[in-house]
């Protein structure tokens, strides 16, 4: 496993990883969507099954025992990752999960308002839809500059508009669909001086940045292990503890509780009161081995990296006719990842043949991005590369050759 400093090329990552391994192994370029594992992680999930199958918090036996000691372990280490305390870091099942439980936990009052962009993730834009549909909130949203950046001006033009009632402003760190990275930091202070809470969406973020939640001083934020090397299954809500002493858990149930009659309940305090039932213990102990992984990371070493595959990527795609980049030109703004529509091409066609012909692998459609095409009349979506730490440069480069190529013969 790479060690801190090493400067080592990205290929010395491949070796930790099984499907790379392989003789003739895929390029894949899905990684917004799944990264792959390492050993280390695989591992560790293996070993709680085959060595210590028990459950947590609850047996007094040795599997009991040892699996309540590899959580507190994983929290641990889970939290100092982002900066915060123990008692911060929730387990839920993803970021999914994790945006609802805010959602569903919120004490909403009359007029509240919730602030989103107009380029969410279905994640965070069904709840919010769902509870204006209940007439508990309204949902507004701000749009994009043309360029797809975050728009801080109308942002902040919108906070005042919405003024008091402006309850919670909820915002991606990274966007899905087009890799750009909106101010966070800037977007929680304007929403603080109008006295809302912020929720970050860091589905796409904690992966590739060093996030610090105290720096960004959002009051929630949501990841998935399983977009930053860990398990499928496993995603993490952060919340300040006074947000999360004020929320109400949408999981009550078993080891949430401090006392219990026939009439009354109540809770633990957090994280405890939000985990409610059985968790995924193989999840959350391979959390910790995926975390361990990526401190061996120079993450800025990471998004050079990622930049420099993009950058082949964009360079290799603009010039093609009928192609469209979605988001800013410059592949510097989308880090990692880059969004392609062809007019009269279905872009479904073209990740088929990309894997067919070359095993390239890459996600075509509307990553659940929907309301976003549909606002902008684009049917079928588009084609997106995203790449990680194991990418090198010699995969962009064939999925460019191969790539013009599709499109030459659908054409
Ligand atoms: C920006 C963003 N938010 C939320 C999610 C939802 O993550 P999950 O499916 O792990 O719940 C994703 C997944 O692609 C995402 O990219």
């Amino acid at each position: 496993m790479m060690k801190h400093g090493d400067i080592v090329p990205p290929n010395r990552f491949r070796d930790d990883f099984a499907p790379l391994r392989k003789e003739d192994p895929v390029a894949y370029l899905d990684n917004a969507c799944t990264t792959m594992r390492p050993d280390s992680v695989v591992d560790e999930i293996n070993s709680y099954y085959t060595v210590t199958p028990g459950c947590a918090g609850r047996s007094p036996h040795r599997w009991g025992n040892s699996v309540t000691h590899k959580l507190v372990q994983s929290r641990g280490l889970i939290s100092k990752f982002i900066g915060a305390t123990t008692d911060e870091i929730i387990f839920t099942l993803n970021s999914t999960f994790a945006i609802n439980q805010v959602a569903h936990g919120i004490k909403w009052e009359k007029d509240d308002v919730v602030l989103t962009t107009d380029k969410e993730h279905n994640s965070n834009l069904v709840p919010w839809l769902q509870l204006e549909n209940k007439g508990l909130i309204k949902h507004s949203f701000v749009h994009s500059n043309d360029d797809n950046t975050f728009d801080l001006e109308a942002f902040e033009e919108k906070c005042s508009t919405i003024g008091k009632n402006l309850r919670l402003v909820a915002v991606p760190q990274v966007s899905n669909l087009d890799g750009v990275t909106n101010p966070v930091k800037e977007i929680t202070k304007i929403a603080h001086d109008y006295d809302a809470e912020i929720l970050v969406d860091s589905a796409q973020g904690v992966p590739h940045n060093k996030v610090d939640v105290r720096q960004l001083d959002c009051d929630y934020l949501t990841f998935s292990l399983h977009k930053m090397l860990g398990p499928s299954g496993i995603g993490v809500l952060y919340g300040k503890e006074e947000c999360l002493a004020n929320l109400d858990t949408i999981s009550g149930g078993g080891k949430t509780v401090s006392n219990i009659s026939d009439h009354d309940v109540q809770f633990l305090k957090p994280p405890a009161k939000f985990e409610g039932g059985s968790s995924n213990y193989a999840g959350i102990i391979g959390a910790k081995a995926a975390v361990e992984y990526l401190q061996s990371v120079d993450f800025e070493w990471l998004r050079s990296h990622e930049v420099r595959l993009n950058e082949i990527i964009t360079d290799g795609v603009k010039d093609i006719e009928e192609v469209s980049i979605i988001g800013p030109d410059s592949a510097r703004l989308r880090g990692g990842m880059t969004s392609i529509t062809v007019d009269d091409i279905d872009v479904y066609d073209l990740s088929i043949i990309l894997d067919e012909a070359g095993s390239i692998m890459v996600r075509s459609g509307y990553h659940c991005v929907n309301s976003w095409f549909n606002s902008k009349d684009i049917a079928g979506g588009s084609l997106r590369t995203s790449v990680y730490l194991y990418n090198t440069e010699e995969e962009a480069r064939q999925f460019v050759d191969l790539f013009e190529e599709a499109v030459n013969a659908l054409r």
